[in-house]
């Protein structure tokens, strides 16, 4: 057993920015961070396109980047959470930056790029690396705080409430209340409990769900599955964002590569395999129309033309220009015979970002009593329907700050709980066969890609629905039965996440932003945010 006064799972932008943010001023404070991963593995640290901030008053305003994020969100966002992240972000950015982050510039000044959506050039980057450059001035800040102790390899797999000391815990209940969480370390599987006064939950996405998706490994959706096996409110689920251009991946690698959005602001165009240009068919903005719509666009081309992929065409930019810009992309493509410069990138739309979560207020409160989360686990009010490009890292900055600051004024009232029992491990015997658990998550990503991708409909809903139903069973099954790993606990969580991105999926009676139904094709007035 162990006691922390504060335990934040996840070392991501959002997890590690809050531990950053939190020592710096509460030195007395013992703080964990705990990553099942290596340290430095995260959707964080695959991020390219940058960090979207009003840096340059002069051609840009608040007004100009909080409409933008707005006309995205599809009439979703909060406008207040929107005002809050977009008029608090250029101080979070300069704090990274004083902490070591470095991003380009260009005659001396901030080189702001462009995406999709966005009116003005406001995107911050380090070449086409923004978030290894984000992930690796963190992780050297963190270094520096002796109360801050990073734990790598050690996998969260429940938040412990009254739950855990037999009470009956029901959504309804507006007093759970979090104490911890129970890990296991994968160098031993030993699960043990760690007890903390707060928790932050910093866990990131769930694109693990898809069968093709641009995030790595991590992203299995653990935080919003144990923050609803806890019985906290989660939200707006159904909103998963496809990125438009990851490239083709005929050989299948997991995850697929990104062709980030800022290449189409550099001057990249959408084609279809024959060279034909086809944006203007759907949107003013051409290849930088917001991300759902260039992403259904391209999904019905694809099926228009019986094709595999469209191609983004850069072969008219300035190479040297191009390779200084987007070196990894650049080699990327090289590396499986493409040269950028000469031929055109084949690309398809892959499951990026989810922008429903875990529901948490302006400060990351979640509905469960001194549970915190922050980052890509959560719904903030941000991104509504759809996402705006390079928002993300944004809030995750933003999150941090407002959850330390609540954290450091209200700790000092809140004591361990006593009499959490260990873990029970009655009744398991040893794992039969890994096949069974890689089985269900194949299963899992072609039941998501095939009913519940891009363009959604009632029926292919329902056929999701059932069949995760017996995924859900079997995997309870092995759970309750087998020895317990992290690919079991992943897996379970997997499940889940599909469940509440159907579930959800088939409440929203209307399309909007990232969910489109041909049931339901167009916007109904009265419907709101999606809660369970
Ligand atoms: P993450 O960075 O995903 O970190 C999650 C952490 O939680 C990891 O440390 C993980 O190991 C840990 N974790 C998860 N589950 C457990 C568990 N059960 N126990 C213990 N630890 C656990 N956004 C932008 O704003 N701009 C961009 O340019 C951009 N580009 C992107 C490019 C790619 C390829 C991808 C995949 C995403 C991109 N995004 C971008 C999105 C952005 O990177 C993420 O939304 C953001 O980094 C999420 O940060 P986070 O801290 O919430 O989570
Ligand atoms: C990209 O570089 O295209 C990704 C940006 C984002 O997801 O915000």
């Amino acid at each position: 057993m162990e006691r922390t006064d504060v335990l934040i799972i996840g070392a991501g932008v959002a997890g590690l920015t809050t531990a950053i943010k939190l020592a710096e001023r509460r030195s007395d404070l013992s703080i964990t961070v705990i990553t099942k991963a290596k340290i430095g593995e995260s959707n964080t640290k695959y991020a390219q396109g940058g960090v979207a901030a009003v840096w340059d008053h002069q051609t840009d305003s608040y007004e100009k980047h909080i409409a933008d994020t707005l006309d995205a969100g599809d009439g979703l966002c909060d406008e207040e959470i929107v005002r809050m992240m977009i008029t608090e972000g250029p101080a979070r950015v300069k704090e990274i930056i004083e902490w070591g982050t470095r991003f380009d510039k260009h005659n001396g000044r901030y080189d702001l790029g462009r995406e999709g959506g966005h009116s003005e050039d406001r995107i911050l980057h380090y070449k086409d690396l923004t978030g290894w450059e984000i992930q690796r001035a963190l992780i050297e800040k963190t270094k520096s705080f002796e109360s801050i102790s990073v734990r790598d390899q050690i996998y969260a797999i429940d938040l412990l409430t009254q739950h855990h000391l037999g009470y009956s815990v029901t959504r309804a209940n507006d007093d759970i209340t979090c104490y911890g969480a129970y890990v296991m370390d994968k160098s031993n599987n030993d699960i043990q409990k760690i007890e903390a006064k707060v928790v932050v939950l910093a866990t990131g996405g769930a694109g693990q769900i898809y069968r093709s998706t641009t995030n790595p490994l991590i992203a299995t959706g653990d935080g919003i599955a144990m923050v609803y096996r806890a019985k906290g409110r989660i939200e707006n689920m159904e909103f998963v964002q496809f990125h438009p251009t990851a490239l083709y991946n005929p050989a299948g690698e997991n995850p697929d590569f990104l062709i980030s959005e800022a290449v189409r602001g550099f001057g990249g165009i959408l084609k279809t395999r024959d060279g034909k240009e086809f944006m203007h068919k759907y949107d003013d903005r051409l290849s930088l129309a917001p991300r759902d719509i260039v992403a259904r666009a391209i999904d019905n081309e694809m099926k228009i033309r019986g094709e595999d992929y469209v191609v983004l065409d850069c072969q008219h930019l300035d190479k040297d220009a191009f390779i200084r810009h987007f070196p990894t992309i650049y080699n990327k493509c090289l590396s499986v015979g493409i040269d950028a410069m000469k031929d055109f990138i084949p690309v398809v739309p892959a499951c990026h970002y989810f922008c429903g979560g875990v529901k948490v207020d302006q400060d990351g409160k979640t509905s469960v009593h001194h549970l915190f989360a922050g980052g890509e686990c959560t719904s903030s009010g941000l991104h509504g329907a759809n996402r705006l490009a390079s928002n993300s890292l944004l809030e995750g900055l933003v999150h941090a700050d407002h959850i330390a600051r609540v954290i450091r004024e209200e700790i000092d009232d809140i004591e361990y709980r006593e009499g959490i029992p260990d873990w029970d491990a009655m009744g398991t015997t040893d794992p039969k066969e890994m096949v069974l658990i890689t089985q269900s998550w194949k299963e899992l990503k072609e039941i998501m890609s095939s009913y519940v991708g891009i363009v959604r409909n009632n029926v292919r809903l329902k056929r999701a629905l059932t069949r995760l139903n017996l995924l859900y069973e079997e995997t309870e099954d092995l759970y309750r039965t087998t020895t317990l790993s992290p690919q079991l606990f992943e897996l379970r969580n997997l499940i889940t996440n599909g469940n509440l991105v159907t579930r959800f999926a088939s409440m929203r009676r209307e399309s909007r932003g990232l969910h489109f139904t041909t049931d339901f094709p167009d916007k109904q007035d009265f419907l709101d945010v999606t809660v369970l």
